[in-house]
């Protein structure tokens, strides 16, 4: 794949995940730097495209369903996804996990991603807390994450094995009256 042209704003923007983006998505999953800091399962692209088919995005907006995904794009060209794993409608409490391919990284775009997301879900959902995880070593997520405006809240103790290895993790959260204090001021 030929190297995007770098520039200063490329437009990002999000649409739901389809079934065609199911060999992309384990592309993606397959590199080096995607899995470098997660736990990533080898999932065929069946399996993928199965997950992926079975979304219904209009759920989300009715308060209902539990996993949500979107591709990331980059003045159009496909660079990545956002999970959203609902875990209860009643308390409006969900999870976000997010990669970008290896050519996309470090160019500012996944902080562009959160924030059209973060705008619909506190806009358009009943989601009242918005929490992501992210082991610590991988300062890039955590800095995205304190430029979205999450905040941490502690650290996870050996929450995941990766390579062997048990990894500490740091929980963030984003709750809506803050997303929207910070967003939109008082008043
Ligand atoms: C983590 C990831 C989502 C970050 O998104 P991104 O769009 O590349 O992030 P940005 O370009 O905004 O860069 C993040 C910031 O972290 C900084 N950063 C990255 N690695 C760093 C390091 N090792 N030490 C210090 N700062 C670092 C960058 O300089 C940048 O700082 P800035 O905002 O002050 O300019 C992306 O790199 C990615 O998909 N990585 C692989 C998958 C992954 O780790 N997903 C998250 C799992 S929790």
């Amino acid at each position: 794949m030929a190297l995007p042209e770098r520039r200063s704003s490329p437009q990002v923007t999000l649409r739901p995940a389809a079934p065609r983006d199911a060999d992309l998505l384990r592309q993606w999953r397959s590199e080096a730097s995607v899995r470098r800091f997660q736990p990533l399962n080898e999932l065929p692209t069946a399996q993928l495209r199965a997950d992926v088919a079975s979304q219904r995005m209009a759920d989300l907006y009715r308060g209902r369903g539990e996993k949500f995904q979107w591709i990331v794009q980059v003045d159009g060209q496909p660079a990545g996804w956002i999970t959203l794993v609902v875990s209860n409608w009643e308390h409006g409490l969900a999870e976000v996990g997010y990669a970008l391919a290896t050519v996309f990284q470090n160019r500012g775009v996944m902080s562009d991603a959160l924030a059209v997301l973060l705008d619909d879900l506190y806009h358009n959902t009943l989601l009242e807390r918005i929490e992501a995880r992210c082991a610590v070593e991988n300062i890039g997520s955590q800095r995205v994450l304190e430029k979205s405006g999450f905040e941490r809240e502690g650290c996870l103790r050996g929450y995941f094995k990766l390579r062997g290895r048990r990894m500490d993790n740091y929980l963030y959260s984003l709750l809506r009256e803050d997303y929207l204090a910070q967003r939109e001021g008082p008043g």
